[in-house]
């Protein structure tokens, strides 16, 4: 099976247009989507509306998607987060909001190899970055392999019996591919289509191939400008807008 991995789109239609684009001759089994489909950008229910279209999809909540929906209270937001989301929450479509707020929580297990997080298997709000994180992590699934999301950093932390081997992804031409060893399990980071962090700004998401074993990570340049132009007419902080030229 191919799945086709998508995370942190956080309402940037046009970065999703062009990932969706880009992989519109390829064949795909499942859509996988790791949550924050809203906040920050500027075009929740656009955004919204082409994800739900997507066929043959799973996907769990991140917590953007609880705050705008109105399932938590943003407490532990930053002040910029914060604003993003209650705009967003004011803006969404009744039955957008309703139907982000009953996403279900991650981890979720799909198929044999595969589990599904937003920040941690353990934590839904938590953050691996790094070795430390991410090697308390493999105790907390049993599958082959943990796909997460909410870091907005693209990464591979690859455990065999002897070691942790952390693979950041190189993707000057465009495309990363990793082969999964046998002998290994693994925690991915597709990286963030909406709102990129890794200093690069173009959307970055993931293709995983069960029969080959093969991960590969995709970065697609979309018209950033535009989207700041949204955001920046929406009233949204302004940081908002900025960070999307310089993907930080
Ligand atoms: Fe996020």
């Amino acid at each position: 099976m191919k799945y086709l991995i998508l995370s942190d789109i956080h309402s940037n239609v046009e970065a999703l247009t062009a990932v969706l684009r880009r992989v519109q001759r390829k064949r795909f089994d499942r859509v996988i989507i790791l949550g924050d489909v809203v906040g920050y950008g500027a075009d929740p229910n656009l955004t919204v509306d082409k994800v739900r279209r997507l066929k043959r999809s799973i996907i769990i909540r991140g917590n953007h998607d609880k705050v705008c929906s109105g399932l938590e209270n943003g407490e532990m937001f930053n002040k910029v987060a914060l604003e993003s989301a209650r705009w967003t929450e004011d803006k969404l479509l009744p039955r957008h909001r309703k139907w982000l707020a009953s996403l279900p929580k991650g981890p979720v297990r799909v198929g044999e190899w595969i589990s599904i997080s937003h920040g941690t298997p353990l934590d839904e709000d938590a953050y691996i970055f790094g070795e430390i994180e991410a090697l308390n992590m493999f105790n907390y699934f049993d599958t082959r392999v943990c796909f997460f999301g909410h870091s907005h950093f693209p990464v591979l932390f690859g455990l065999d019996r002897e070691a942790l081997t952390t693979h950041i992804p190189h993707t000057n031409g465009g495309t990363y591919r990793l082969k999964l060893r046998e002998d290994s399990r693994y925690l991915i980071n597709p990286g963030s289509i909406g709102q990129p962090r890794d200093g690069d700004r173009r959307a970055s998401f993931g293709i995983f191939d069960d029969q080959r074993m093969t991960m590969t990570i995709l970065r697609v340049s979309y018209p950033y400008e535009r989207t700041q132009e949204k955001i920046r007419a929406a009233g949204l902080p302004a940081p908002l807008a900025d960070r999307l030229a310089l993907g930080r």
